[in-house]
This record gives structure tokens, sequence and C-alpha cells, in this order.
């Protein structure tokens, strides 16, 4: 599996992610042979967060994956908090209850990089900070990022926030690509024009922040898969033609074309199925031409200006 470097930080990343969001739709062996067909694969970072199947994803990703000390060192694990019922919660004593919960469930005592799932309106940066520095002088949390934050959300962090924000994981798939199309469209007064993110994409390149594009095969908001959708007939038949001129599949082509921004994005996939998750890992060596990017770009209904 390529790997790179996780935003400004020195660890050594697979350009995939493993989503573990959904795992708990597993029995116990399906879920062994997925998280070792993930390592077989190299694919050996993991996305977690305390909110997945209410803790439960977490639970059995540490069982599926026979936790030990050993084991540990191969794997990189990542999750985030902040999201409650009802609620958003960056408070210190939340952030650090949240973290000592989540490694009771992953049976370590580390994690690799900490997110902040979701901004909270009532974020006091000051707090943020005294629980980041608490959990890196502890060895509870190596690197820290956020996750669905616009920049301005990630300057107040930073204004007393002291370690690096190595990455921002945020929505972002062939139909949902808003982030890409307002740069291309600047102060038209069309659609694509509107800028819903503050240049989000720019900034994160600018201080070398990861994006981790989440949900990259649905559309709307968990509203489906656009892959094989009958909703998007043109877009499906430019994936299907170049996935078989590279001889892939279009799981494969759907990644590939996340991948070839240069941004250098670190895609999050959210398949339960082994092959599913393979094709995904595949896409990390095929690199789409800049023409045929543009094409998938229009088929899925944008257009240039
Ligand atoms: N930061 C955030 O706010 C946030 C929000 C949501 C998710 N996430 C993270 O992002 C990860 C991915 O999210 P997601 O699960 O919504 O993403 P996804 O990869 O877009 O969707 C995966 C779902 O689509 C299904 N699917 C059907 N056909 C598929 C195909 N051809 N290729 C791939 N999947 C297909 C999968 O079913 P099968 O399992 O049967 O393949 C699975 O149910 C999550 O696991 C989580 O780690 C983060």
């Amino acid at each position: 599996m390529r790997t790179m470097k996780l935003g400004t930080s020195n660890l050594e990343v697979p350009v995939i992610a493993v989503g573990c969001m959904r795992i708990n739709s597993l029995e116990k062996n399906e879920a062994e042979r997925f998280v070792q067909s993930a390592l077989d694969a190299g694919a050996n970072f993991f996305d977690h967060a305390d909110i997945y199947g209410g803790g439960k994803c977490e639970e059995i990703f540490s069982e599926a994956i026979h936790m030990n000390d050993d084991i540990r060192e191969k794997i990189i694990l990542q999750s985030k908090c902040g999201i409650r019922k009802g609620m958003f919660d960056f408070s210190k004593e939340h952030i650090l209850e949240s973290v000592d919960n989540i490694l009771k469930r992953l049976k370590t005592d580390y994690l690799d990089i900490l997110l902040l799932h979701r901004p909270d309106a009532l974020v006091e940066p000051e707090e943020v900070a005294e629980a980041f520095d608490l959990l890196e002088s502890t060895g509870k949390v190596r690197h820290f990022g956020v996750s669905n934050q616009t920049p301005m959300q990630i300057q107040l962090l930073k204004k007393s926030v002291k370690q690096p924000l190595v990455a921002n994981q945020l929505q972002l798939s062939i139909t949902n690509s808003t982030m890409i199309s307002n740069g291309m469209n600047v102060n038209m007064l069309n659609e694509s024009a509107v800028n819903r993110d503050s240049n989000v994409l720019d900034f994160c390149r600018l201080n070398d922040i990861t994006i981790q594009p989440w949900s990259p095969f649905q559309y709307g908001f968990f509203e489906g898969v656009f892959l094989g959708n009958e909703k998007f007939p043109e877009l499906n038949l430019k994936i299907d033609e170049i996935a078989a001129k590279y001889e892939v599949s279009n799981t494969t082509i759907a990644i590939a074309w996340l991948l070839r921004h240069p941004a250098r994005m670190q895609p999050v996939t959210g398949t339960t199925t082994i092959e599913r998750l393979m094709d995904c890992c595949k896409a990390a060596d095929v690199h789409l031409t800049r023409q045929e990017w543009y094409e998938i770009y229009r088929a899925a209904g944008n257009v240039l200006p």
C-alpha cells in the first residue's frame, strides 16, 4: 500500500483509511476476517469515533483484531470525540473522559490520532488546549486533528492549541464536491460558486493539513451509493468506461478520483465487504489523467465555467 506523511507529522500512513463506523453490522468471525484482510493489504489505519454504534464499533474492532502489544505496534488508530446526544461538547472534562473510554474499548493505552468530531458552538480553545496538553503529556494521544471544521474554526483552536492539527476529516465524494467546485466558479452567480466551507480545501493545502474525505461513495447525507445507481447514469457510464481501461472496478475509480487531487487526501472508506475494501486499496496504484479526472467531474453534473 502506498503511504504518505499525515499532515506535518512524521507519521507514515497508508493513503487509504479503513472507516469502522459500520463494522457493528458484522458477525464476530466476519469482523475478524475483515480486519485481517485490511492488514494483509497494508491498510493498517483504522478510523473510529466514540459514537459509532454507541461505542460498540470500537469494542468489536479490538476483539476482532485480538488486540495485544504486538498487534498494537503494527496498526494506526484514530478516533474522535465531541458529539453527545443533542449537543456537541469540546469541554476539557468531556474530551478527557471520552479518550479514557475510547482507550478502554479499543484495549490500548494510546491513540495515534484524536480528532474533534464536529464543531462545538460553545468551544473554548483554552480548554481544548489544556485537554490536548494533558493527553499528550500522559502519552494517551500522539497526534491531534479535527473533523468538519472551517479554516476559521481551525484558526480559533490554534490560538490556544500548540500541537499541529494534522487532519481535517470532511465529507467529500465525486457527487459531494462543492469544496472543489467553488474554487473554479469564483464570484459567479451560479450554485457552484456558493462557498459553503470558507475555502477549506486551499486552507488545508496551505497548512499541510491532510483532508480525509468521509463517505466517499455516498451522495447527499447518507442517501445512498452513487455507484451503479440509476440516478447517476452519465457518471456511471464514465466511471465504468475508465474502470474498463484500467481493468479495475468502479469502486477503485471512485477512490482514485479523490487520490488524484494534489491535496494528497486520505479517503476514509466505509465498506464492510472485503472485496470492496480490496478494490478501494487498489486505487492507491491507479493514477488518473487530468482529462479523466475532469471527465468524471463533469459526468457528475458539474458544469465548468
Ligand atoms: N467525520 C465524520 O463526520 C464522519 C461521518 C461519516 C463517516 N465518517 C467516517 O467515514 C467512513 C466512511 O463513511 P461511509 O461508511 O458513510 O462511507 P462510504 O464508503 O461512502 O459508504 C459505505 C457504505 O456504502 C455501501 N456500498 C454499497 N456499494 C458500495 C460500493 N460499490 N463501494 C463502496 N461501498 C458501497 C457499503 O456497503 P458494504 O459494507 O456492503 O460494502 C457501506 O454500507 C466511516 O466508516 C467513518 O469512519 C466520518
